[in-house]
């Protein structure tokens, strides 16, 4: 059998501090095995407005503050990682969380895909968060779940 050697880890931001944690992982994991790390953050559109144009809305339709909040989760999340050395991305994703981050690891053909156990919902959970839930049943790449 081939060496699972990771060229690209992906990792999903939600400004939670677990997410951040999850980073921090995928970090370590990419640093040790020099892959690129990129770090992903997806926005759920309001309700009712892929039901009017069918599909997502391009990223410039946005409402601004939602676009700036992302980019602080991403900001704010680099800001805690030891990027030192490593080849890191970002991306701002629009949609569903689960379905954008799986499609995100199909068209970087990542190695690795790094979520939370929870993240930044509200309702304390002693179970998975819907999100890292979703992936664990239909992620398209090995998935690690960080506690
Ligand atoms: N919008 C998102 N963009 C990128 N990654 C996300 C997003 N939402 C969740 N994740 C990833 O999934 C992990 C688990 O979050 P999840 O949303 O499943 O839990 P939760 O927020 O506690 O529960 P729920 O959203 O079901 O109320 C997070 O730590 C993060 O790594
Ligand atoms: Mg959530």
């Amino acid at each position: 059998m081939e060496k699972w050697d990771p060229k690209v880890v992906v990792v999903g931001v939600d400004g939670s501090e677990r997410s951040v944690r999850a980073a921090q992982v995928a970090a370590g994991i990419a640093k040790g095995h020099g892959s690129q790390l990129q770090v992903v953050t997806v926005v759920r559109p309001p309700e009712g407005w892929w039901g009017v144009v069918g599909s997502p809305p391009p990223a410039d339709a946005l409402a601004s503050s939602m676009a700036e909040a992302q980019r602080t989760v991403l900001d704010e999340t680099l800001a805690q990682l030891d990027t030192e050395g490593l080849d890191v991305v970002s991306s701002e994703e629009i949609g569903d969380p689960a379905t954008a981050l799986s499609e995100v690891c199909t068209s970087v053909g990542a190695d690795l895909l790094v979520v939370g156990r929870r993240g930044a919902g509200m309702v304390e959970r002693i179970i998975l968060g819907s999100v890292a839930d979703r992936l664990a049943h239909d992620a398209p790449c090995p998935l690690l779940i960080v506690p």
